[in-house]
């Protein structure tokens, strides 16, 4: 119904998917001269390759008919009882309607609230391996980043507490930017874990963004819970959210901010006068109203992706460590078994000698060498080509 399976042809279109990979990934307009450029098959960026959903798209054509595009703010009350009923549906949360701000993405309020909330030289806590922007939104502010590595046991992530209560004592934290779920490992982190870390970050008055961005896309069956909601009443936490990931409408650029603090939404009203794409407010609120069947549709898609890659491998590279994850449609793998440090970037090698765009460990920061991020939010048969790709590059070098 919602055509998963459509291979669309993307190219012409802007997207970063497809003609900006060389310099995102490589640094570099192209990834080199021997680089498969034709046919390369793109699991990197998270977005999609599925068609944005139709009723999305609908709204978008019936706010274009209404013909003016001029300058927008979000005044319609239904734009937040949409949002509200979604996390109402989702996660039985609430926010007050004044909290929610837009922004054009979550990146960009990551470099407000930190220059907004946070002073210059103050130190930032992040947990690693880490979506690389949260270090580029502290260090570009000239605060100082601070890593807590995440502790891997059999493919499985879990909080270094105690270090973290380390660091918070003795370096004077000001601000965690947290992920959940978790980009890259897909770990939904759970009440116990959010409690305790919460604990900890509140004792010391630490600001908190959880970044949420992926909190839809999870496996069947599970739930996402805010980090905001086992703080009940602490006001220094800002949950970022955003319907980009769930619908594929990144493009869009419309994310949502939740603010509870009075003063912090000052600042940042002040700094971001709330001006929005009108296309996007429609887009959004059509997503977030009527998007129910699409998300299950989606997930089980999605579901259905990852089985496909677990068995490919447990068949084909059985000394892949891999696990499906809780949440996002991002697989990490550990390849350890196929590479000594001695590969350069196996990003630029996958690229240039089995015509695969992936995003390899070292892009997210630090905790993730010798590891890849595969994107499977991709029809199947992409997929199953990726995944020969792969197959046939591995079990040469492993000879
Ligand atoms: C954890 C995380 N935060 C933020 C973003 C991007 O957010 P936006 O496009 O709203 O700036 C991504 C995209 O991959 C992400 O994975």
């Amino acid at each position: 119904m919602f055509g998963f399976d459509e291979v669309i042809d993307r190219s012409n279109t802007n997207a970063l998917s497809v003609e900006g990979y060389g310099e995102y990934l490589f640094g570099k307009k192209s990834c080199g001269q021997q680089c498969i450029d034709d046919g390369l098959i793109r699991m990197w960026i998270a977005d999609m390759d599925f068609a944005t959903p139709h009723f999305v798209l609908d709204a978008i054509k019936e706010r274009l008919d209404r013909k003016i595009l001029g300058y927008s703010m979000i005044f319609d009350q239904d734009y937040h009882e949409a949002f509200n009923s979604w996390l109402k549906k989702r996660c039985d949360w609430q926010v007050e309607p004044e909290y929610l701000q837009p922004s054009p993405g979550i990146v960009p309020a990551l470099h407000d609230l930190v220059s907004l909330l946070t002073k210059e030289g103050d130190k930032i806590l992040i947990l690693t391996p880490s979506y690389g922007p949260f270090q580029k939104a502290v260090q570009e502010s000239n605060r100082r980043l601070v890593c807590s590595d995440l502790i891997e046991t059999d493919g499985n992530y879990t909080i270094n507490y105690g270090q973290i209560e380390k660091i918070i004592e003795d370096q004077r934290v000001t601000m965690f930017i947290f992920c959940h779920p978790h980009n890259p490992t897909g770990r939904l982190w759970s009440e116990e874990e959010l409690v305790e870390l919460g604990k900890m970050l509140a004792s010391k008055d630490i600001w908190i963004i959880s970044d949420e961005i992926h909190c839809d896309l999870l496996r069947s069956g599970k739930t996402h819970l805010p980090f905001s909601k086992v703080l009940p009443g602490y006001s220094r936490i800002i949950t970022c959210m955003s319907p980009s990931k769930t619908f594929n409408m990144a493009g869009m650029m419309l994310a949502n901010i939740i603010i509870p603090d009075p003063k912090a939404r000052a600042l940042w009203q002040k700094k971001n006068g709330g001006l929005v794409n009108p296309l996007a407010i429609a887009g959004v609120k059509a997503a977030y109203s009527q998007g129910e069947d699409y998300l299950a549709s989606l997930k089980s898609y999605l579901d259905g992706n990852f089985e496909l890659l677990d068995a490919y491998l447990k068949a084909n590279l059985p000394q892949v460590g891999f696990t499906i994850p809780e949440a996002t449609y991002l697989a990490w793998l550990d390849l350890s078994f196929y590479l000594d440090g001695t590969k350069g970037d196996i990003g630029l090698e996958l690229a240039n000698q089995a015509g695969i765009l992936v995003e390899s460990g070292r892009m997210f920061v630090q905790n993730g060498d010798n590891h890849i991020r595969l994107n499977l939010a991709v029809p199947r048969e992409v997929l199953a080509a990726g995944l020969q790709r792969l197959g046939s590059y591995f079990n040469k070098i492993a000879k």
